[in-house]
């Protein structure tokens, strides 16, 4: 695994944009593989400024989003959807149907996750993906356990997990108890993948990802299979 170090949360932000702006240069119709959380937010904002100053064009490009709370309202101010349009969607040159994130608000959660394992399979997997990291290893909603499932599918969140998301919500008994996430396979199938971090927040996390070991009770050090992947970090999560 590659791995840059900056020398804060603005660098990090910089440092991931300008890889992902490179993937939508050299490819102007890219899937781009995106993720929601705190950490992305800055290199979003960063990935608008270059579309505002024309430096990248979304108008071809097509997004395959990780997971998305189930069940919940795609209207609901805390769904990933919701969080993809205002941070990223609502402020480019993209054609919105062309942007895709499991569909939380389905009747059928399995039919759900099985539709869009097919749909991203048919899209010939991501041409990069971008990840942040959970305090326990997880990515997307793959969460720390004996078995992963390797395809996308519906999952229960972890006590930690629910607690971590709690401060978006009015209380943690808000946050909803399942979702669907690509399963780490579908994520692997990506011909690029960048891992963002920042904060000793995330520094037992990352560590036990760069051991280069690979167990289910750190999702993250799946990642080691990959033959592309870059941990973009700030000096604090590295250094912990
Ligand atoms: C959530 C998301 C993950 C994300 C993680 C870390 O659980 N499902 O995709 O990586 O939180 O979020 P943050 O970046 O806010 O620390």
């Amino acid at each position: 695994m590659k791995v840059i170090v900056c020398k804060d949360y603005q660098e990090v932000s910089e440092k991931s944009a300008e890889i992902v702006a490179q993937v939508m240069k050299d490819k102007p119709n890219a899937v781009l593989g995106l993720a929601t959380g705190s950490t992305p937010e800055g290199m979003y904002a960063k990935l608008v400024e270059m579309n505002r100053k024309g430096e990248i064009d979304f108008s071809d490009i097509t997004t395959v989003n990780l997971d998305e709370y189930f069940p919940i309202s795609p209207d609901n101010d805390q769904s990933y959807r919701y969080f993809m349009n205002k941070n990223l969607f609502d402020r480019v040159n993209i054609d919105k149907s062309r942007t895709n994130v499991p569909n939380g608000a389905a009747n059928d959660g399995e039919a759900e996750a099985a539709r869009y394992e097919a749909f991203v399979r048919s899209l010939g997997g991501a041409d990069i993906q971008v990840l942040g990291i959970g305090r326990n290893g997880h990515i997307a909603f793959n969460e720390p356990d004996v078995e992963l499932v390797p395809v996308t599918h519906v999952t229960g969140l972890t006590p930690d997990t629910i607690d971590a998301n709690a401060r978006f919500f009015a209380s943690a008994d808000e946050v909803p108890t399942h979702a669907l996430t690509m399963g780490m396979g579908t994520i692997l199938s990506a011909k690029k993948i960048i891992i963002l971090a920042n904060g000793k927040g995330k520094h037992n996390a990352v560590m036990k990802m760069l051991k280069g070991t690979v167990t289910t009770m750190c999702p993250a050090s799946f990642l080691n299979l990959h033959d592309d992947v870059t941990l973009v970090v700030d000096e604090e999560c590295y250094n912990g």
